[in-house]
């Protein structure tokens, strides 16, 4: 792993009409990259046009150009072809481009992305055939098909398979309501440099404490004080790793709507209770949700700053005002920062229109301005902006189950209801393209196999989250697994190091951590649809398994690899693998820092790493360690350069014991 600046910062705005006054780069931290105005070098590629729609903006595009992006889509990998609207939604189980966190943004193979910069539900359509204009005469278009087809495959399958378009291929964004819309062209060398440009503009990624990077446990929602201090007992008992720990809803006295104020029943002692999961290396996490119930001392003080309808009978406030942010940012530390509070789970942010009409419409009004439909494209990204402001200058790693546009620098990882482990998977590889970060969370399972197939994907993603918060018992308990689970939660730990230098390029340079093969290896065409693999670091790729077989097809990009487990070598190419672990595999080349695990992460820990040193190695290879003077956003950082011959202490935090060499 290198750590380079990215030279040339390419991102281009343009602007076309008047654009909205309530758009995500309004409340968007500043840019850490420069933007240059793109009308005249770009302007004519676009076409824009006001109409009593809104506006619309098209952009012809070679029709053999793949497209990725658009937020947290679960559904599909590459969107050419398809029409995307892009609305935040709780419960997105169809390829429409609903989503718990829409962003409108998009990647191409042909070294440009476009952010359009509007808070409406845009809908995209991704290659779509304009007319030809007078004179031309389009005679393309398939022939009808066989009925009978060798592959099984129907006539109608057949009929409406989506073929590439015409000539006159465009890519068009059609915004209801607005007059104008800014747009950034975001220019570079391959998807990797666009979409680290695009986490540039965002203002970088974020950057976690390393805790925050460990193993996070929710407990069972039903717990009272004595029952959550059980658990966290057991855990340190049988040895589970576990850095974070998660209290569910029953720890306020009023859920759906929300009452911010501890149950005293449940919770007779939350700040002791705090103090001695601090005391046991435990940081501890509040759920919440942001509608306000009357019983809240926050509702007076939120009645003039929300919007125009309750949700569960509680207020909505409207954080587009930095009023309502504060009020909210001073009652979170007061009540619970000072105690000790490290970070927060912000639910139900998303809309949740098929879920029983529980959030606010997208006609509500909102005092800052904002209608509901703007409302629910900003509203994640503003309550974590309070939220996270609450905590001071202490860096923190939360979830959330609603982001959007810009939010790169946002130490909040996405989360959802759904549980297919498919999806899941195709959530850590789509999460990277737009500056967002995925957690494929572990919740129960339907049997052994199940639970240790989704511990081994939650492993290797961007936050290992088991959220029991229906299940009294340690999940894998009832598996018979206990020892399996530690195991793979130990191996987690032994990558921190690793995955901190990642998130460290993430916020410096703007490059995903998590992040899709097509990334890197775009000039390989099997890369353009490998949509069940991902890189993990710059070193090592993760093909997961799902429950039900222990074989699949392995793609891996020209080189040589090593299987992580077994260290058996592999060439680029298509492998068909049989395993009985998750198949990952790490680069030849590398040098690959593996500390011995501890339970948790505080400032006195030490990693003691072993460097992995994998095929062909020599004096000039080297990987980069990364410690922090301290949690806050203004910690220093230093990047320790290691190679073959680093021995001994680095810092505090880094102590070098030896080499293993994998041939
Ligand atoms: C859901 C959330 C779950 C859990 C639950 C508690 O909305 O997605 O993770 O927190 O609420 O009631």
């Amino acid at each position: 792993m290198t750590l380079r600046k990215v030279k040339k910062m390419s991102v281009y705005k343009i602007s076309f009409g008047t654009p909205e006054e309530t758009v995500p780069s309004k409340f968007a931290p500043h840019p850490l990259c420069e933007v240059y105005d793109g009308t005249a070098l770009f302007g004519d590629k676009f076409s824009f046009k006001s109409t009593r729609r809104g506006s619309e903006l098209s952009l012809p595009v070679d029709p053999s150009i793949e497209i990725y992006g658009f937020g947290l889509q679960l559904k599909r990998f590459n969107h050419k072809g398809t029409k995307k609207y892009i609305r935040p939604n709780s419960d997105p189980i169809k390829d429409t481009g609903d989503t718990h966190a829409p962003v409108p943004f998009f990647v191409t193979n042909a070294g440009f992305g476009i952010y359009v910069d509007t808070a409406r539900y845009a809908t995209f359509y991704c290659g779509r055939e304009l007319r030809p204009t007078a004179g031309e005469v389009n005679i393309s278009g398939g022939s009808v098909p066989d009925i009978a087809n060798a592959d099984g495959s129907t006539f109608v399958d057949a009929l409406y398979a989506v073929r590439e378009g015409g000539e006159n291929n465009v890519v068009t964004v059609d915004i209801p309501t607005a007059s104008g819309v800014d747009v950034y062209y975001i220019t570079g060398e391959n998807i990797l440099s666009v979409v680290s440009q695009y986490n540039m503009l965002s203002g970088g990624g974020c950057m976690p404490p390393m805790w925050g990077l460990g193993c996070c446990y929710r407990a069972d929602m039903r717990f009272s004080e004595s029952e959550v201090l059980a658990i966290a007992r057991e855990l340190r008992m049988s040895d589970i790793p576990c850095d974070v720990l998660g209290l569910e809803p029953s720890w306020q006295t009023r859920t759906y709507s929300s009452s911010f104020v501890w149950n005293t029943e449940k919770f007779p002692d939350p700040e002791g209770m705090v103090d001695k999961l601090r005391k046991d290396g435990f940081r501890v996490n509040l759920w919440e949700q942001s509608f306000i119930h009357p019983s809240s001392p926050l509702f007076s003080e939120m009645l003039n700053k929300s919007g125009n309808y309750l949700v569960w009978n509680g207020l909505v406030p409207d954080y587009a005002l930095e009023s309502a942010r504060k009020t909210l940012a001073d009652y979170h530390k007061t009540n619970f920062v000072d105690m000790g509070i490290s970070s927060f789970k912000l639910d139900e942010c998303d809309s949740g229109d098929y879920t029983g009409g529980w959030s606010f419409p997208d006609h509500t009004s909102f005092p800052s301005g904002a209608d509901g439909e703007q409302y629910h494209a900003l509203f994640g990204t503003l309550y974590s902006q309070a939220v996270t402001a609450s905590l001071g200058p202490r860096r923190t790693f939360g979830q959330i189950r609603n982001l959007g546009s810009l939010a790169a620098s946002y130490p909040y990882v996405l989360y959802s209801d759904l549980y297919n482990h498919k999806d899941f998977v195709l959530g850590v590889v789509n999460s990277g393209f737009s500056g967002l970060l995925w957690a494929p969370e572990v919740r129960h399972a339907e049997n052994r196999e199940d639970m240790l197939r989704r511990i081994e994907t939650a492993v290797f993603s961007a936050e290992t989250l088991i959220n029991a918060c229906y299940l009294r018992e340690l999940p894998w308990k009832k598996h018979g697994c206990t020892d399996e689970v530690r195991e793979l939660l130990r191996t987690r730990m032994s990558l921190v190091p690793y995955l901190f230098s990642a998130f460290y390029e993430y916020h410096t340079m703007g490059k995903p951590p998590v992040r899709a093969l097509v990334c890197d290896f775009s000039e390989e065409p099997e890369s353009l649809t490998c949509e069940n693999e991902y890189l993990f670091g710059d070193s090592m790729i993760v093909a997961p398994i799902i429950s039900g077989t222990s074989e699949r097809d392995v793609w891996l990009p020209s080189g040589e690899w090593y299987d992580f487990f077994t260290g058996q070598k592999y060439e680029g190419g298509t492998h068909h693998v049989t395993v009985t672990h998750i198949p990952v595999f790490v680069r030849g080349g590398t040098l690959l820092p593996v500390a011995s695990p501890v339970n948790y992460i505080d400032r006195n820990t030490c990693f003691n790493i072993t460097l992995h040193a994998y095929g062909s190695v020599d004096g000039n290879t080297s990987c980069t360690l990364v410690s922090d003077s301290d949690e806050t956003y203004n910690a220093t950082y230093t990047v320790h350069t290691v190679t073959l011959s680093t021995r001994g202490s680095l810092s505090p935090l880094y102590n070098i014991t030896g080499v293993e060499i994998i041939k």
